[in-house]
């Protein structure tokens, strides 16, 4: 390798680390609920709310075509959601409106996301991937109330 093709090869590793630590610096810095897929929960096949404490709750949602389980949650103002969620046919996407929660529910795989519901209001879910005939009608919500 010539002396240049070194030099240009080592800035651009360095640039590449150099901003990659930015956001990930960032990420931690903002406390944004970076969304991950986990791999240690097994895919379940029923949609359920489970509340832990007053204001602490879990959601297994389960996407099918063309329906989202368990559908229209009701919460408190004020509280924070685990999200786990999964499909039990195709890919779908999962997006709340109005908050950064947006996943793909996929076979055999569990996504999840936090999320603290600090308005009340109607925070309507969509399914943003193409799934078939009923995709556009695969929406559900959650209620939060004050
Ligand atoms: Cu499910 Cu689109």
């Amino acid at each position: 390798m010539d002396r240049a093709e070194k030099g240009a090869f080592i800035t651009a590793v360095l640039f590449l680390s150099f901003f990659f630590a930015l956001i990930v610096y960032a990420a931690k810095g903002l406390n944004i609920d970076v969304p991950t897929c986990i791999t240690d929960v097994k895919p379940y096949t029923q949609g359920q709310v489970i509340q832990h404490a007053p204001n602490r709750y879990e959601i297994h949602y389960l996407a099918k075509m063309w329906y989202f389980e368990p559908a229209d949650v009701e919460l408190p103002v004020g509280s924070t959601v685990d999200i786990y969620l999964t499909s039990g046919d195709v890919i779908h996407g999962f997006q709340i409106d109005g908050t950064n929660v947006n996943l793909m529910a996929v076979p055999g795989a569990i996504s999840y996301a936090r999320v603290k519901f600090e308005k009340p209001g109607v925070y309507h879910i969509v399914c943003h991937e193409y799934c078939g005939i009923g995709h556009q009608d695969m929406t559900t919500k959650i209620v939060v109330k004050g």
